[in-house]
């Protein structure tokens, strides 16, 4: 269930079919799927930008962590994508750990959207009890890599553990009580 998050800059919510438009420009272009599975796929269509919207809602209803949040910049239109869901295992049809994922608008990036919207999914997902959230990345995908450094997710090297394939795999572990949020220091 993508439940609604808020950040100072942002609004993440579920996406509806109101948005299609937005998800078919968004992942029509070479820019946003050059690091996302093979690199090939493009929704082209509204009618499948629907469908995509329509998939997400049906794979993470009623689960009480998991979602695939539109983020909304400050004038309220989305501007990205935000997901924590479970990751494939490679080599078999398990998925033991969950992963936070980030896809953005290229007339959004440079604001530090992203890590803004992943920081207030990740206090969500701690907060609700997970222990530990995994990324993964193309070996090439430095902006990506960036943003999981800015989370201050550890960098646990290139590994095979997911997606039948070699990532560069981050972790990041729930704070201890009183830590404060990911990413950022606990006051004194
Ligand atoms: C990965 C991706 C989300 C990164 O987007 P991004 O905008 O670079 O990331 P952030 O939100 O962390 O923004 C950081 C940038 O905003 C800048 N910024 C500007 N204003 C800012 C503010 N108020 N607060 C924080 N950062 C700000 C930072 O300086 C930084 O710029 P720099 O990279 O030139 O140093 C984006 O490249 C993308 O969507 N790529 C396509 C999909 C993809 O590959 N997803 C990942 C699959 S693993």
């Amino acid at each position: 269930m993508t439940v609604p998050l808020r950040s100072a800059r942002l609004v993440l919510r579920a996406y509806t079919a109101a948005d299609a438009p937005f998800v078919r420009d968004l992942y029509s272009r070479e820019a946003v799927q050059r690091y996302l599975g093979d690199g090939t796929a493009r929704v082209s269509t509204l009618a499948a930008a629907a469908q995509k919207i329509g998939g997400w809602a049906e794979a993470y209803r009623g689960h009480p962590l998991h979602g695939v949040w539109a983020v909304c910049g400050p004038d309220g239109s989305p501007v990205g994508t935000l997901l924590l869901k479970p990751i494939p295992d490679s080599g078999a049809d398990t998925a033991h750990d969950v992963e936070i994922g980030w896809h953005f608008h290229p007339d959004a990036w440079g604001h530090g959207y992203a890590t803004e919207a992943a920081r207030a999914v990740l206090e969500h997902a701690f907060g609700a009890g997970l222990g530990r959230v995994v990324a993964v990345t193309w070996p090439a995908n430095a902006a990506s890599q960036a943003v999981c450094r800015r989370l201050g997710m550890r960098h646990l090297g290139l590994s095979r553990a997911y997606y039948d394939t070699e990532c560069e795999l981050y972790e990041l572990r729930a704070p201890a009580s009183g830590a404060g949020a990911p990413g950022r220091k606990a006051t004194p």
